[in-house]
């Protein structure tokens, strides 16, 4: 390995910042976001240190489920932009510094779509194959819908045809049918077409989902006797069309399922997978103030290729799932930060950002994203988490977590000048409101949580070694302190944070390491001796973090 191979695998060292273009930047003043506003915008996004936009839908849509529900896999929703303005924002962002990558929401598509409204009008249509029905009524399915506020069962009855569709999510969702080789072709020419505009892969979204094939018919199932290889069929597909494209696959699944999607170790299936495991144990572990449940969840992850990457966040767009937790550890979550059920969706999930949940304490809330970026992995954040941005419980279940960016104090928070009903969703209003929260305030505040995020972005990038090293934790006899290390070649990274809100010494102990070394401080000044067995000891705020690089004595790394 050498410190070349980070350009050749980007993915596995950059910074993935998600946003929404209808309610990022709003340039023509008609109340939604658009491309131009978020061309406007580029520059504060490589000045935040991003390597990598991942755009949410911009397709034409019939928005029952803000944009994952395409009509048009080729086109762009008019209200963003066109094409071309599409592309001046990724070769513009190329300029600077960021690829681009979009979702790819393939699952489904929306019942308006051309493709269902022919298949839907007759069992005869050539469309019909392309999504899974069934004549016979359908079993009680209740218990496996995704949205349960909204649904009851995964099969619609087709009025036209007498026959049920399959959709695992809103019934304005109807599923594609992969185990379909015109589908499948469909998914990739659709791919390849954005591909060849300029994005540099995917976001692909419910995987498990489009290579579920339990609900087709038996014989188009034997078609596709391994649902997997379609997958690394589509890596191998962006691999040839770009060379260094990458699909970031939404696979919420226990540790063990994931590997299987990211190709085990031969890792030619999805590039990299979010870790809605660490993620969902991360909050569990803040809400006890103790580091086990993270520490288990990363010491859980099943190896995988060195090609391969975890993505890892604090928060979505969608409810901060804890599906993966106990129902007693869930309850305890939702007890700590999100007691009322307003804030909680789908029985299994919070509709919150982070600051409000954690009260506003900017402690917490820096230690939090500390811990993100000193993770092994490649972190992405959603937009608005830079500056602290709170939700709009107003607002219908995932929306509330989904409103326009706060740019200035002016009216609108500087997103759009239409006219405030006119805007495509409503600011936030109170203490997280535009008045408290912007970026033009925080952007000459060396203080404000923006540019402690600029920080960590910086060292998070000067240290390869979170991207690509071995992780190991460092024992503790501080329930509430987790000491982790990332080494790679000759760099190592040490993190400590302290979930809870005592002081605490901690003492480390350093393998292969002796009194030629010394620990350097990355996010304050200073440096620690280390003894000749490698020993030190930190001391910790309540709620305080540190990084800190290991440096020998013959260190050529610039310190
Ligand atoms: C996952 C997306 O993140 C979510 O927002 C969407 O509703 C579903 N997939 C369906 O596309």
């Amino acid at each position: 390995m050498r410190i070349t191979d980070t350009s050749d695998l980007w993915w596995k060292t950059a910074v993935v910042y998600c946003l929404d273009v209808e309610t990022f930047m709003d340039w023509n003043d008609d109340g939604c976001g658009d491309f131009e506003g978020l061309a406007q915008r580029l520059d504060y996004l490589a000045e935040l240190g991003v390597t990598c936009l991942w755009l949410m839908p911009f397709y034409p849509t019939a928005d029952v489920d803000d944009g994952y529900d395409i009509t048009d896999f080729y086109g762009v929703d008019p209200r963003l932009g066109t094409h071309g303005d599409l592309v001046e924002v990724v070769r513009t962002a190329n300029d600077r510094g960021m690829r681009v990558i979009a979702d790819l929401v393939v699952n489904h598509t929306s019942n308006k779509h051309p493709w269902f409204r022919a298949a839907e009008s007759s069992v005869d249509s050539p469309f019909r194959d392309f999504y899974v029905w069934r004549a016979d009524p359908p079993p009680d399915t209740s218990s496996e819908v995704v949205f349960p506020d909204k649904e009851n069962s995964i099969w619609q009855l087709s009025e036209t045809t007498g026959e049920w569709y399959l959709h695992r999510f809103y019934k304005q969702q109807p599923d594609l049918n992969v185990t379909d080789p015109t589908v499948r072709d469909e998914i990739a020419k659709a791919m390849g077409f954005w591909l060849e505009l300029g994005l540099s892969g995917f976001r692909m979204d419910a995987v498990p989902f489009l290579l579920e094939t339990s609900g087709t018919d038996k014989a188009e199932a034997r078609r596709l006797p391994d649902p997997h290889e379609f997958l690394r069929q589509l890596r191998s597909f962006v691999g040839r069309r770009t060379g260094s494209g990458v699909l970031l696959g939404e696979v919420n699944l226990a540790h063990p399922q994931q590997a299987e999607f990211f190709g085990g170790e031969n890792g030619n299936e999805l590039t990299m997978l979010f870790d809605f495991i660490s993620m969902q144990s991360l909050y569990l572990s803040l809400a006890r103030a103790d580091a086990g449940p993270l520490a288990d969840a990363l010491t859980a992850r099943p190896p995988v290729s060195p090609d391969s990457q975890w993505a890892t966040f604090v928060r979505n767009h969608d409810e901060l799932t804890l599906d993966k937790l106990s129902d007693e550890e869930r309850e305890e979550v939702f007890a700590a930060f999100g007691p009322d059920p307003d804030m909680q969706v789908y029985g299994r999930g919070l509709r919150r950002r982070l600051p409000p949940m954690l009260d506003g304490d900017p402690r917490r809330i820096r230690m939090v994203y500390s811990l993100l970026f000193s993770l092994p992995g490649t972190p992405v954040l959603f937009y608005g988490e830079e500056i602290g941005m709170g939700e709009d419980l107003a607002l219908d279940g995932r929306m509330a977590v989904r409103t326009p960016m706060q740019w200035t104090s002016a009216p609108n928070g500087g997103f759009s000048r239409a006219p405030k009903r006119q805007l495509r969703r409503p600011v936030v209003t109170g203490g997280y409101g535009p008045e408290h929260v912007n970026v033009a305030d925080q952007r000459t505040d060396p203080d404000s949580l923006l540019s402690f995020m600029k920080l960590l972005i910086r060292r998070y990038r000067e240290c390869p070694e979170l991207g690509w090293g071995e992780f190991e934790l460092l024992p503790q006899p501080h329930a509430d302190v987790l000491a982790h290390q990332c080494r790679w070649e000759d760099g190592t990274m040490v993190g400590v944070h302290n979930l809870g809100a005592e002081a605490r010494t901690v003492p480390l102990t350093l393998k292969d390491c002796d009194s030629t070394h010394r620990l350097e401080d990355l996010l304050q000044d200073g440096s620690t001796p280390l003894s000749d067995k490698g020993k030190a000891e930190l001391r910790l705020d309540g709620y305080g973090y540190r990084w800190l690089r290991v440096v020998s004595d013959d260190s050529r790394r610039l310190a």
